[in-house]
């Protein structure tokens, strides 16, 4: 791992970067029809093509459709300091850092919402007996169930979903509530079923 300065990790080589200043648009809309698009037609209604046997393969297919590679460079940062590492490198610190987070809390049960095919789920099997998802996407749910996954379909923006919610759950959330613009069906949902829910953490 190469240790980056703040300036090279913000150069206009990072697409954050130009955003923020204006230079290139960001107007993708966080609607349910670009998240239909974007997620479960274009990203998991392809990867449901593939019949793989495990869960890593799909991961691996799924940046190969996206054209990154595990050798690719990227950076992370621990405190105020970033680093360059290959992607192999560091996916594996990020998900031990969500691991290592989540078992602080001792989970009795783990529900991931907004969880894709769910293999942030699938990683946190080691730490967990019972870990089960929401998502939106039903190729997504179709993908993770055919890879024995305990998943069901789900809508941030439906109270009713939240009934998916099992007593003594730990309630996750990773890169997926900055999908819904307002935060507040999420906090309804959750609010109707506190009795059940240890924890909440969003990522
Ligand atoms: C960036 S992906 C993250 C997936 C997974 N949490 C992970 O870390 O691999 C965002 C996820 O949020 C899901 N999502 C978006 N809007 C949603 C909604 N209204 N209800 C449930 N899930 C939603 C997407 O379908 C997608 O799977």
């Amino acid at each position: 791992m190469k240790p980056i300065s703040l300036n090279q990790y913000l150069s206009l080589k990072n697409p954050w970067t130009s955003r923020i200043l204006g230079l290139t648009p960001f107007s993708k809309k966080r609607d349910l029809e670009q998240i239909e698009r974007e997620y479960d037609r274009d990203k998991y209604g392809a990867l449901l093509e593939f019949e793989f046997d495990n869960i890593e393969q799909y991961k691996l297919k799924e940046f190969e459709l996206a054209g990154i590679c595990e050798k690719d460079l990227t950076s992370i940062s621990f405190g105020e300091e970033v680093f360059e590492a290959d992607l192999k490198l560091v996916r594996s610190i990020y998900y031990s850092t969500i691991s290592s987070v989540v078992q602080k809390y001792k989970p009795q049960r783990i529900c991931e919402l907004g969880c894709g095919y769910g293999y942030n789920l699938s990683y946190l099997q080691s730490i967990c007996s019972e870990v089960y998802g929401g998502e939106y996407s039903r190729n997504a749910v179709d993908l993770g169930k055919r890879l024995g996954m305990d998943l069901q379909v789900f809508n941030y923006y439906n109270l009713e979903d939240y009934q998916i919610v099992r007593d003594r759950s730990v309630i996750l959330t990773i890169h997926s509530i900055e999908q819904i613009p307002s935060a507040s069906s999420f906090l309804s949902g959750l609010e109707k079923h506190r009795q059940k829910i240890d924890w909440v953490i969003n990522v």
